[in-house]
């Protein structure tokens, strides 16, 4: 279900801002085992459907997420939130170059070559040592991440402090997403939008890509 629209190309880029979770490794899949983990201990049924629904949110809206309803006090939700990070942690020791997704290593490269501006926007606050693990951090000129701002996605805060660092306009550049709240943050910025995935979810996306695999910036801007 190839979703490209080959036909639109955004000019005058002068900078790209990537998710990190999803777009530039499947560090979803470690999520959802961390999330899985944590809920089995409980007794709370969590799947890859309800994992879904936590693509793009903070921690703490994750774990209410995956809480279903269940109240807890706010001491009890640091340590839940403490004890899903450290199983997230012990996957990520294993990660490496390797784990960068199909596609992205020579797009990062094209991009660099092209002279446009390179930042991340990750609602994560992992999102430095994850890039640290994949080798990115040359490619990469300016890290916006869980600590960022107040406003998690779809409100705009996380790539407009990303676009402010990077000294970029967000007319003049792209937000690439994989999470539909990701993808309604960027729009609500002003942002030109690529997302990755099935149409369901980023279909919202200026251009919709399944993935990077094979994907070369001429693809998606143009003069
Ligand atoms: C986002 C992920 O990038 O970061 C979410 O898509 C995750 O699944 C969120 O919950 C927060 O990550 P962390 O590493 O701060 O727990
Ligand atoms: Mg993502």
């Amino acid at each position: 279900m190839t979703t490209v629209d080959r036909n639109m190309k955004f000019k005058n880029i002068k900078g790209i801002i990537f998710d990190l979770d999803g777009v530039l490794t499947n560090t979803s899949e470690y999520h959802y085992k961390a999330w899985k983990m944590l809920a089995d201990e409980l007794g709370i049924h969590f799947d890859r459907n309800i994992n879904e629904k936590l693509r793009g949110i903070p921690r703490k809206e994750s774990l209410e997420i995956m809480l279903a309803g269940k109240v807890v006090s706010e001491k009890e939700i640091k340590r839940l939130m403490d004890i899903k990070n450290n199983y997230y942690n012990d996957f990520l020791t294993q990660m490496n170059p390797d784990d960068i997704l199909p596609g992205v290593l020579e797009l990062l490269c094209e991009t660099r070559k092209a002279g446009i501006k390179i930042g991340i926007g990750s609602s994560s606050k992992n999102a430095k040592t994850v890039i640290d693990k994949l080798g990115l951090e040359s490619f990469v000129d300016s890290i916006s991440d869980g600590f960022s701002v107040d406003n998690h996605k779809p409100a705009p805060d996380l790539f407009l402090h990303c676009a402010a660092n990077l000294a970029v306009s967000p007319e003049n550049t792209i937000v690439v997403e994989d999470a539909e709240s990701g993808v309604e943050a960027a729009l609500n910025g002003g942002f030109w939008v690529v997302g990755l995935g099935p149409a369901e979810r980023v279909g919202k996306a200026h251009i919709v890509f399944p993935s990077f695999e094979n994907v070369k910036l001429r693809d998606f801007i143009g003069n």
